[in-house]
């Protein structure tokens, strides 16, 4: 057991940790998206937040829902993992994703009526718009007018004016919605193959050039993009239940599915929620937000996605804003995580004014937990009884003050009226930091906690 989890239980007297050690499934990468990175249509769009459809695979089989039958619900289906997976395997889902980049994405997974004839259709009027355009004489002059500098810095020009032409003919093509949004997954996945610029996760390096990229036709490579997507679908569709299942995606807020989403209709929820100050999510999609002509700057990408987000990351946080204080509901009804979280958050506001960055991590830590606390009560709302929510999440130790989500979040679930709740701790996590003498010294870890209703 680590030193983190013994901390955690004196702090709480709290006696329901598996370690991993009991667990007879290496769970080890659960929280990553290793797995998924070479499975067909889990890895079309690289999010480093998503997990494995291994994860997913094992929930279903370890809770025995009943294929056609029963319902699981992701609140943070991000590129879709849960929900792909469970119609594989003949269950049905619901999921809700607030990031409005990433929702068509994970929509076009779901496009299996996919017919090879209508692709070549469309790749073949592509290449043929292609082929008619003549690129400006000043090509760098226009597509200045086109683009941010930062994709003026990524692509060769002439790759970045192909893909300027395959974008807009997507736009303009008389075809279905669903089917042209099938083809823009393709080109926005195939970004990062052909750009010149080290545009690994999780910083874009435009002035480290990849040579490897400056030899990729932008065409070429997005036509292989996208007869490798339809194959997939084939090949999943193959391998998939044969029956009926209905798969709800909803583009909305899991703090409140009130509206959208009725009491009781989940026999099981298995989710991934943001780790407190791990990823900016809106990050992640700005090299294809500016791309695709949907944001042009930080304020685009802040309106656009940052402020739709549930609290994560200090990103998100203007110190005026005056929403950042404990709710009262939650300070009533969860007065023993609030006690705690107060203490902390009074530690990083006095923090704060020793360091340099002065970064918010007080006011994120007060958002976050009035967000999960707002979103746990609407999980509990939609689970049937005697049913299990289960959450994939790490801790965090902004400025070496140890917030222990997953303790916190297994409290907040039994205040709120869980029976009870139950950790496994996945592995450790923040050892390759360990030599950063800027970063914390608090090992760090990833675990699964379990809610019973
Ligand atoms: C850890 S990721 C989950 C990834 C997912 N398991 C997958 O495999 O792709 C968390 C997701 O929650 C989304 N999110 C953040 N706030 C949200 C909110 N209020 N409602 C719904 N989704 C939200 C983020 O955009 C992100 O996609």
């Amino acid at each position: 057991m680590s030193k983190n989890t013994n901390e955690q239980l004196e702090l709480f007297e709290f006696d329901s940790i598996e370690t991993i050690d009991k667990i007879k499934v290496d769970k080890s990468e659960w929280g990553t998206f290793k797995d998924s990175l070479r499975a067909p249509v889990h890895s079309w769009f690289t999010y480093p937040a998503g997990f494995s459809f291994k994860a997913v695979e094992h929930t279903i089989e370890e809770s025995g829902l009943k294929v056609g039958i029963d319902t699981i619900y992701d609140p943070f289906m991000g590129s879709g993992t849960t929900n792909i997976v469970a119609r594989v395997k003949g269950i049905n889902s619901i999921g809700v994703e607030a990031h409005p980049f990433v929702f068509p994405i994970t929509q076009s997974k779901f496009y299996w009526e996919i017919d090879y004839n209508e692709v070549k259709i469309i790749l073949d009027l592509i290449e043929q718009k292609l082929k008619e355009t003549t690129r400006p004489e000043k090509l760098l002059e226009f597509l200045n007018q086109a683009f941010p500098e930062l994709i003026l810095k990524c692509f060769l020009p002439e790759t970045l004016f192909d893909l300027l032409i395959i974008r807009n003919t997507i736009n303009e093509i008389d075809f279905r919605e669903d089917l042209k949004n099938f083809f823009r997954t393709g080109l926005i996945c195939v970004l990062r193959d052909v750009s010149i610029a080290a545009t690994g996760w999780p910083y874009i390096a435009p002035n480290k050039v990849k040579i490897t990229s400056k030899s990729k036709n932008g065409f070429d490579t997005y036509k292989k993009r996208i007869i490798k997507m339809t194959g997939d679908i084939v090949s999943i569709k193959n391998s998939s239940y044969r029956g009926e299942t209905t798969h709800q995606l909803f583009f909305g807020d899991s703090r409140d599915t009130s509206e959208f989403i009725a009491n009781e209709s989940a026999d099981h929820i298995f989710t991934s929620p943001p780790y407190l100050n791990n990823f900016d999510y809106a990050d992640r999609t700005r090299l294809e937000m500016y791309f695709m002509g949907i944001a042009n700057n930080w304020t685009d990408i802040s309106n656009q996605v940052r402020k739709k987000l549930m609290t994560s990351a200090t990103t998100q946080i203007s110190r005026n804003d005056e929403k950042y204080t404990f709710d009262e509901d939650f300070k009533n009804e969860c007065s023993e995580v609030y006690e705690f979280l107060n203490d902390a958050v009074n530690k990083l506001k006095e923090l704060r004014l020793t360091k340099g960055g002065k970064k918010s991590y007080d006011l994120m830590t007060i958002g976050y937990f009035n967000d999960m606390y707002k979103i746990i009560k609407d999980n509990f709302r939609i689970l049937k009884p005697n049913s299990k929510a289960l959450y994939i999440l790490g801790d965090s130790a902004p400025y070496g003050v140890h917030i222990p989500t997953d303790v916190l979040i297994g409290k907040i679930g039994v205040a709120i009226g869980f029976k009870d709740f139950k950790l496994q701790i996945l592995r450790e996590r923040g050892g390759k930091w360990k030599n950063n003498p800027q970063r914390h010294s608090v090992m760090l870890q990833e675990s699964v906690v379990i809610l019973q209703k």
